[in-house]
C-alpha cells in the first residue's frame, strides 16, 4: 500500500499545534506552539485568550508543519482535527481552520477524540506496539485506566472521581507558589525534597479497584500547608512536592499493576502531560522490569500537547474508512471509550 500522510492539527487546550504523520507511527514533522508564557501571567488558563491566540498561529503554524515536511497540502492523504475533549472555544478554531483546509484541498477530514491521541503518542517511534495493550492516560484532565483492546476500541477500566492527576499537580504547585503549570515545577524542585517527609492520604476510592480520587490528597496538601502557618512552622516546598508526587506515583503505579495482574499482559502503556514526570516514569520502568512487563511511553514532546500524536490515531481511523462531514463541531465534553 502506499505511504499515508496525515496532517493533524491540535488547539484543545494551550497549545496551537501540527504535524504530518507518515503511517500513523513516523513524525515527519512536529510543530508546536505553546501559549505557557501568556497564561502563566494569570496563574492558568484563560480560556478566552487560549481561543485568540490560536486563531492568530494556527495558519503559521500549519504552513512549518507542511514546509518542515517538506510537503503542500496536496500531498496529504487526509486533515485530521482534535474536535473534543478540551475548552471549546480553543477546539473550534482547530475545527474550523481544518473545515476549511479539507474542503479547499478536496482532502478528507477526520476528527479525532484528544484523549485516543494521548494514547496514540505511544505508537510514534514504536513499530512495534499494537493492540491489546492496557493503558494508563495521566494528563490536567483527565486519569483513566483503559485497556485498548484494538485500534480505537477502548474500555475504561478505571478512572478518577474528582481532580485529574495532572490538576492535582498543578493546584498543589500553585498552594505552595510554584505557579503554572504546575507539573513540571513540582518534577523539578521534588529532587530537592525528601518524598518521605510527609505521610499524605493516596488517592483511592474504597471498593473501587481501578478507580483514583486526588480531591482528598489535594485537601491534606492544603491542610498541612495551613496547619504550618498558623504553628509558624516553616514549610519546605521540596518536601512537600516530593512527598505529594510520591503519594500519587503509588496510587498510579499499584492501580496499573493491579490490572496488569488481573489481565496477564506482557506489555503496559503510559500517556498523557504527567506521563512525562520523570518519577512516574522511573516507577513504571522498575516495576515493569520487575514483572517482566515491556513498558511504552512516549518521548516526553509526544506526552503534553502536540499534533503528532493525532496524526497517529488519525492514521487508523483512516484506515478503517472513517471520515468526518463538514457539519463537524468542537465537543467540549466528548465521552470517552467504547464500554458506555
Ligand atoms: O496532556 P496535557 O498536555 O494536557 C491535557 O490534555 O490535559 O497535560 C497537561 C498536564 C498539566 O496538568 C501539567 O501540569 C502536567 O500535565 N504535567 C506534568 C509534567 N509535565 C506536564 N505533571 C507532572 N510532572 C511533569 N513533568
Ligand atoms: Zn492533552
Amino acid at each position: 500500500m502506499a505511504d499515508v500522510r496525515i496532517l493533524a492539527i491540535e488547539s484543545s487546550c494551550d497549545e496551537t499545534a501540527a504535524a504530518v504523520v507518515e503511517n500513523g507511527r513516523k513524525v515527519l514533522s512536529n510543530i508546536i506552539s505553546s501559549q505557557i508564557d501568556i497564561h502563566t501571567l494569570y496563574g492558568g488558563v484563560v480560556p478566552e485568550i487560549a481561543s485568540r491566540k490560536h486563531t492568530e498561529r494556527i495558519n503559521f503554524v500549519v504552513r512549518e508543519a507542511l514546509d518542515t515536511a517538506g510537503l503542500s497540502i496536496q500531498d496529504v492523504d487526509a486533515v485530521a482535527v482534535t474536535y473534543g475533549p478540551g475548552l471549546v472555544g480553543a477546539l473550534l478554531v482547530g475545527v474550523s481552520f481544518a473545515k476549511g483546509l479539507a474542503f479547499a484541498s478536496g482532502k478528507p477530514l477526520i476528527g479525532v477524540h484528544h484523549i485516543e491521541g494521548h494514547i496514540c503518542a505511544n505508537f510514534l517511534d514504536h513499530p512495534e506496539l499494537e493492540p491489546p495493550f492496557p493503558c494508563l492516560v495521566v494528563s490536567g484532565g483527565h486519569t483513566n485506566l483503559v485497556r485498548v483492546k484494538d485500534y480505537g476500541v477502548i474500555e475504561v477500566l478505571g478512572q478518577t472521581k474528582d481532580d485529574a492527576a495532572g490538576e492535582a499537580f498543578d493546584k498543589v504547585a500553585r498552594a505552595i507558589g510554584l505557579g503554572y503549570p504546575g507539573g513540571p515545577k513540582i518534577d523539578k524542585i521534588s529532587d530537592e525534597g525528601d518524598p518521605l517527609a510527609i505521610e499524605f492520604p493516596k488517592g483511592k476510592v474504597r471498593d473501587s479497584v481501578y478507580d483514583f480520587s486526588f480531591s482528598g490528597l489535594k485537601s491534606a496538601v492544603l491542610n498541612y500547608l495551613n496547619s504550618c502557618e498558623m504553628a509558624g512552622k516553616e514549610i519546605n516546598r521540596a518536601d512537600v512536592a516530593a512527598s505529594f508526587q510520591r503519594s500519587v506515583v503509588e496510587v498510579l503505579t499499584e492501580h496499573a499493576f493491579e490490572a496488569l495482574e488481573e489481565s496477564g499482559d506482557k506489555v503496559f502503556a503510559l500517556a498523557g502531560g504527567v506521563a512525562s514526570n520523570r518519577h512516574l516514569r522511573e516507577a513504571f520502568e522498575k516495576g515493569c522490569k520487575d514483572r517482566g512487563i515491556s513498558f511504552y511511553r512516549p518521548e516526553p514532546v509526544y506526552c503534553t500537547d502536540n499534533a503528532a500524536m493525532i496524526g497517529a490515531a488519525a492514521y487508523y481511523q483512516y484506515l478503517k474508512g472513517e471520515r468526518s462531514p463538514m457539519s463537524l463541531n468542537a465537543v467540549p465534553g466528548l465521552a470517552f471509550g467504547n464500554n458506555k
